[in-house]
């Protein structure tokens, strides 16, 4: 089971890049779950998933945190076989079979932080990674910026994705990004450089980045991305009809194929 955490500054590309690799990877027959840790909760919209449908881990009808907790702590209340039960409730049928978690949102004025679901998507993980063979790949899309490395969600996962806009603002938080995700022990980390004009503007972020045997790629600016975004559809439904070139897809289809070797 391979886990991936996706970061990167506000609008950069991640749930774009994520979710179509998801998919890529699902069609391809790999068991894939993808957690959206984005409060604004973009990911299941982009699988094919109305809001409205989302039973999100913030509610916690089943008492997950409460029986996780007491598993990590050696104090199992209920068996493997319930836990699992459990977790199920929570997994939505997305897009071409990934299973989707969303962890959830702040539901009101002042109704508090996001710490307790961001713990329980954590023991979640830990619960799926140490108790379970049901997937392949673990991919969490995060809120914008460096909140959820900082809360040690992602610690000793094996790859961190980070995304980046071609701008220094944008760079500098995939900077910040690396060195929390090398604190926390993640095994790999690949910086994608997105709506980039050409494969050229990796060297110079490189440069800025100061790579030590991480790895770089390159999405290209895209407009289909934007026009299917426009129509609430996702980018791989776009192309399906489409005669275009998929000029952002075919550079996916090249840091899937990464990812998956990484
Ligand atoms: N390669 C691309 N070419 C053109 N537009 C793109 C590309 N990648 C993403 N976009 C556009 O950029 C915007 C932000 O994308 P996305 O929602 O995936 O970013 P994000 O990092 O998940 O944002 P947030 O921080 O709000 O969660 C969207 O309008 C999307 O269509
Ligand atoms: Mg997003």
């Amino acid at each position: 089971m391979k886990r991936i955490i996706f970061t990167g500054k506000g609008g950069v590309g991640k749930t774009t890049i994520l979710s179509t690799v998801a998919r890529l990877l699902a069609v391809e027959g790999h068991r894939v779950l993808v957690v959206d840790c984005d409060p604004s909760m973009n990911l299941a919209m982009s699988l094919g998933i109305p809001i409205a449908q989302v039973i999100a881990l913030a509610e916690d009808k089943s008492h997950l945190q409460e029986t996780l907790g007491a598993t990590l702590d050696d104090r199992p209340k209920m068996s493997n076989g319930e836990i699992t039960l459990a977790i199920r409730e929570y997994i939505i049928q997305a897009a071409d079979g990934v299973n989707l978690i969303v962890m959830g949102t702040v539901p009101h004025g002042g109704s508090g932080c996001l710490c307790s679901p961001i713990t329980l998507v954590k023991f979640l993980i830990n619960y799926l990674t140490s108790n379970t063979e049901e997937f392949d790949f673990i991919m969490v899309d995060s809120q914008a910026g460096v909140e959820i490395l900082g809360r040690g969600l992602s610690a000793e996962f094996d790859l961190s994705m980070v995304i980046t806009e071609p701008t220094p603002k944008s760079i500098e938080v995939a900077k910040h990004s690396m060195k929390l995700s090398r604190d926390l022990g993640v095994k790999k980390q690949m910086v994608i450089v997105n709506m980039a004009e050409d494969e050229g503007e990796c060297q110079s972020i490189a440069d800025a980045l100061d790579l030590n045997g991480d790895l770089i790629d390159v999405v290209r600016y895209d407009p289909q991305v934007v026009e299917a975004d426009k129509k609430g559809i996702h980018l791989l439904d776009l192309l399906s009809t489409s005669n275009s070139s998929p000029t952002a897809l075919q550079d996916i289809l090249r840091i899937k194929k990464r990812m998956e070797a990484d």
